[in-house]
């Protein structure tokens, strides 16, 4: 640390304001403010870090001003997007977490940093790790889903995907946590709205995954754009300084979203920039992306004694800190130099592989999946068919938008003997349905969702449905009479209920990446199994929302036979698909569910019991009494029937994937240790009670298909 207390005691206020100003320099724009050439601010030390800018020749020359020809040579650091891969697009997050695989997490987030590191990149504003519940929200997009557990396992993944074994590894990059916190939960599902919710939802599920981010060593975090309760999280201290800092001991650099430093004033908790400036700051944010608040706030906030020079110095050598564990004092420009990002074809083939892993079998009546064999001829209809730019969904990093492979591309690749025709017509495109012939067709494959600006960020949907003019394609086609597969592009569950009941087959393909065509042909097709499963619930209607899992049990459980009970009167109170919903090509039962010892449970039996400090063993046997190979998710919830505060009806504990060849049988084992138990008393701490509790362990959160076994907490 020697070089960063010469170079600090060495630093004018100006320059020290500098480190701690983030502006945008490159083509893409991310958010309503644009920055104009920042050649000259870099040149004057009154920039630290850049976002938007990549490519190895672009960040060079803009790194060799700062480190040449700036007062102190203090080089930059380089942040960008990159959310699902960065030349190679992958899945989005939320597609991805269907594959309920860390080391798939993993694998993707390592190619994705190696290709931005030779692109210049340092630092990611990823791993997005928001929980949603919500589908009107687009930026259910951009993460893991609704579950804590899901998504805390994605972070921990992601972040050791994105940073490797260090940070100055030249082909590593730094991984920002974002958005802290609770940003999946904006009050009607509309984005940047206010978020208002309980203290113990947040601990429960909000924070979880910030606290696996900050244990599997991510460098950087972002506070979100809302408040809570009325306190903006760019200035929250009792999250930001209190908790992440203070109890969790993050040590990293807090970036602040685009321009939100300055919106303080905005939510009406600042009369002017340097107020602003002052309350971030003071919270524990150091960096400053694309506000004027720090730059021309910060100084007179110092004169006014809102802030001090101590807290400044802290933030600033926390940015220098991460400019030197990642390499960039001693090889600026050492990414950019690295070899590049490996073999494009095992690039291609992993972006594959995540993409047909993504994939949900939501519904296969008839088994009209796979495709038979000898199949002749195929219509391809919808405006999805061949789209292309439209596969790589929001936030395609540097990806290339005009190599996505489309679904008929796709289709004709994996299936050259068979007449392919198609009558694809512009995402935008109003169809005629009598303009389609499909009577010779042996199967319609019907493309519908959305398009990739219909999600993500600033893209919430009040009605998170089909397009009008494509239910009328729908409507038509499902008349034909003809035998019809749905495969849905969308970055959220898309509520349709009238096409789940008349459709017999459909799929989610969420927004697939590079890969998409290929990877839905190799599950249509049978050349793979149909192996996601749903990291969402997915609702019936809009209200339903918000509707999760892990709800809370009423005082009143719905019962259809008793009106005072908690129920709509024109709707179900179950979803259109549970959490974990997924169908495959294989048929993998359970067989039997061994908790503690064999046999725990049975009619007759007691519980099996444990005490403090012992774990409970879970095994599951499975067998495949179907006639193809494929692959099984198995989900392990808990549930504490009474304890001194109301537990959910089912939380997650753990998941696991088997894949086994026709009549094989298997086994999945889990360990649960007491802390699985622990839940917030009536005071917040952490608190195990005795008592019974229910292992639930099933293929999908259907409260009615788990398999349960009752044991018991001693003292
Ligand atoms: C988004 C962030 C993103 C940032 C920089 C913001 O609008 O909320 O997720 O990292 O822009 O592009």
């Amino acid at each position: 640390m020697a070089r960063i207390d010469a170079l600090m005691s060495d630093m004018t206020l100006t320059e020290k304001i500098g480190q701690l100003v983030m502006v945008t320099a490159g083509t893409p724009v991310t958010g309503p403010v644009a920055a104009g050439d920042p050649t000259s601010g870099v040149r004057d030390g009154r920039i630290g870090s850049l976002l938007n800018l990549f490519g190895a020749g672009e960040t060079a020359a803009m790194q060799t001003i700062a480190v040449e020809e700036s007062r102190l040579g203090i080089p930059l650091f380089f942040g960008f997007d990159v959310v699902h891969g960065h030349r190679t697009v992958f899945p989005i997050p939320l597609g991805e977490a269907a594959a309920f695989d860390p080391d798939l997490w993993e694998a993707t987030a390592r190619t994705a940093a190696e290709e931005a590191a030779a692109d210049g990149i340092d630092l990611t504003f990823a791993p997005m790790i928001d929980v949603a519940r919500d589908p009107r929200w687009g930026r259910i997009a951009e993460g893991p889903g609704e579950d804590p557990l899901v998504a805390s396992r994605m972070a921990a993944a992601k972040v050791r995907g994105f940073q490797g074994a260090a940070l100055a590894d030249p082909r590593s990059v730094a991984a920002t946590a974002k958005h802290f916190a609770a940003y999946g939960a904006p009050a009607a599902g509309r984005d940047y709205a206010s978020v208002d919710i309980s203290e113990r939802t947040l601990r429960d599920v909000y924070l979880p995954p910030f606290a696996a981010a900050v244990r599997a060593g991510a460098a950087a975090i972002m506070p979100a754009f809302n408040d809570i309760a009325g306190i903006p999280m760019t200035a929250h201290l009792p999250l930001l300084r209190d908790w992440l800092r203070g109890e969790l001991g993050f040590r990293g650099v807090l970036i602040s979203d685009y321009n939100a430093i300055a919106e303080l004033l905005n939510h009406g908790v600042a009369a002017d920039l340097a107020e602003a400036a002052a309350l971030a700051l003071t919270a524990g944010v150091d960096i400053d992306m694309m506000s004027p608040a720090y730059e021309q706030g910060l100084p007179e906030a110092l004169d006014r004694g809102l802030v001090s020079l101590a807290d400044i110095d802290a933030a600033v050598r926390r940015v220098l800190v991460l400019k030197e564990r990642l390499g960039l004092f001693d090889a600026p420009t050492g990414r950019q130099q690295a070899t590049g990002a490996g073999v494009a074809s095992a690039r291609r083939e992993r972006a594959r592989e995540a993409a047909r892993r993504s994939i949900v079998l939501l519904k296969n009546d008839g088994g009209l999946l796979p495709l038979a064999a000898g199949i002749a001829r195929i219509a391809v209809v919808g405006p999805l068919a061949e789209a292309r730019a439209e596969m790589v969904g929001p936030w395609w990093g540097a990806g290339d938008r005009a190599t996505p492979v489309t679904i008929i591309e796709g289709l004709r690749a994996a299936l050259p003997h068979a007449r392919i025709e198609t009558a694809a017509t512009d995402p935008d495109a109003v169809v005629d349905p009598a303009a389609l012939d499909l009577q010779a067709a042996d199967l319609v494959v019907l493309c519908l969702g959305e398009t990739a600006a219909m999600s993500g960020e600033a893209a919430s949907r009040a009605d998170p449905g089909i397009p009008d003019d494509q239910r009328a394609l729908a409507e038509a086609v499902l008349a034909s009479g003809r035998p019809v597969v749905v495969l849905l592009s969308s970055g959220r569950p898309l509520i349709a209920p009238w096409l789940f009941e008349r459709a017999p087959c459909v799929l989610a393909t969420w927004f697939l990446g590079h890969q998409a065509g290929h990877a839905i042909a190799d599950v249509l097709t049978g050349h793979a199994d149909a192996s996601g499963r749903l990291p969402v619930t997915w609702p019936r209607a809009v209200g339903q929302i918000p509707i999760h899992a892990g709800e809370r049990p009423s005082g009143r459980p719905a019962n259809a036979d008793d009106p005072y009970t908690s129920k709509y009167l024109d709707l179900p109170v179950t979803p259109q698909f549970p959490f974990g919903h997924g169908l495959s090509f294989a048929a993998i039962d359970i067989v039997a569910v061994e908790v503690g010892h064999p046999a725990a449970g049975d009619a007759g039996g007691a519980p099996w019991i444990f005490r403090p400090g012992e774990a409970v063993d879970i095994l599951v046997r499975l067998e495949n009494r179907g006639a193809r190979g494929g692959e099984e998710t198995v989900f392990v919830f808990l549930r504490d029937p009474v304890a001194s505060v109301a537990r959910p009806l089912l939380e997650l504990k753990d998941f696991a994937r088997i894949g086994l060849a026709p009549g094989d049988r298997g086994v999945l084992r889990f360990r649960l240790g007491t802390d699985a138990f622990a839940f917030l008393g009536p005071d917040l701490a952490p608190r195990t009670e005795p008592g019974a509790f229910e292992i639930c362990i099933g293929r999908s959160a259907d409260r009615d298909a788990l398999i349960r076994t009752t044991i018991r907490l001693i003292a």
